[in-house]
């Protein structure tokens, strides 16, 4: 199966078959290599990394992933490469496309990965802007599907900053027919036009998205409390402000008691203990942000292996 877009830059692209498609290959993809399997679907092939911002897991997820796929990644940031000294993005696009396999993109502005994906002939994965993380989100269900064993009909609370991760999670949850709600206080709330398409979206596989101010209402039922951090990268700025006006929406040992007994706790990472979560509750029975993090490996992989490879898996 070949995803219908040349590329990865938001899960509303993606069609519900398509993201359960992406979360098989995943698993597939890490039981081979847990088992040793060779899986080197993406045989000299070579994915261009660009990052103007930081990271570590999307970094090294897709470094060592695409390495175990056969290929060969190279990081560029904006420091080093002709990008950061002005070069147009249209321009990186297609002599990229004329050298490498794939591309995948770090940035701020979410209009430079539509312009990088509309100028290049190979395919581009959005590994993170100011609007979505659809990788992590991917990754995400995963880890809920490994822990949970279902998606379908499951309830999914997302406390702190209607941010990247916030806007990525509502897709995530509509397309596979999860009930996703957003707890954050007014002004820190998800972008509405992102409401309204993960609204539609969830009216297709019959779940609902909402926003909603009360955390502790929130959180009754939930099966995942999610959070992220107040202060995102290029936020640096706002964070005397944002430590104020987010202090009420963090996840603790009182709300994860309002949630349902069973539920998990998962964070993108990084984590900022005693802001967005308590250290008790990330390092706690609950948590399952280890498996999450290492689920971006296997994640990483499939979605490659679907853009960049023929592999039928
Ligand atoms: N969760 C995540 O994307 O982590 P990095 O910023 O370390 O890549
Ligand atoms: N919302 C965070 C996610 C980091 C992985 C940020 O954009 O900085």
């Amino acid at each position: 199966m070949k995803l219908k877009h040349k590329d990865l830059l938001s899960i509303h692209d993606l069609s519900t078959e398509e993201v359960l498609k992406i979360l098989d290959v995943a698993k597939k993809l890490k039981k081979m290599q847990k088992e040793g399997v060779p899986h080197e679907f993406c045989k000299g092939q070579t994915l261009a990394m660009l990052f103007s911002k930081a990271s570590t897991r999307t970094r090294v997820s897709f470094e060592t992933g695409f390495h175990q796929l056969g290929g060969h990644a190279i990081y560029l940031n904006d420091k080093d490469s002709q990008i950061g000294r002005g070069e147009p993005i249209r321009d990186t696009a297609r002599v990229l496309s004329r050298m490498v396999d794939g591309i995948m993109i770090r940035t701020f502005s979410h209009d430079s990965v539509i312009e990088l994906a509309k100028y290049a002939s190979i395919p581009v994965i959005n590994g993170l802007t100011d609007l979505l993380h659809p990788c992590q989100a991917l990754t995400d269900l995963l880890t809920i599907e490994e822990h949970q064993k279902t998606l379908e009909g499951r309830k999914l609370v997302y406390v702190g900053d209607g941010n990247n991760m916030a806007h990525s999670l509502m897709y995530a949850c509509a397309k596979v027919g999860m009930h996703m709600v957003c707890a954050s206080p007014k002004g820190y709330q998800p972008d509405p036009a992102v409401v309204k398409q993960a609204q539609e979206d969830a009216a297709l596989t019959g779940c609902t998205v909402s926003v909603e101010e009360d955390i502790f209402k929130a959180v009754k039922g939930a099966d995942v409390l999610y959070t992220d951090v107040w202060t995102s990268m290029g936020q640096e700025a706002e964070r005397e402000v944002r430590l104020q006006a987010l202090h009420d929406y963090q996840i603790n040992g009182e709300l994860l008691k309002a949630a349902h007994e069973d539920a998990i706790i998962m964070h993108c990472l990084p984590a900022h203990r005693g802001e967005e979560i308590t250290e008790e509750v990330l390092e706690g029975p609950h948590s399952v942000v280890w498996d999450e993090a290492e689920n971006r490996l296997h994640t990483q992989k499939a979605v490659m292996v679907l853009l960049m490879s023929g592999a039928e898996l």
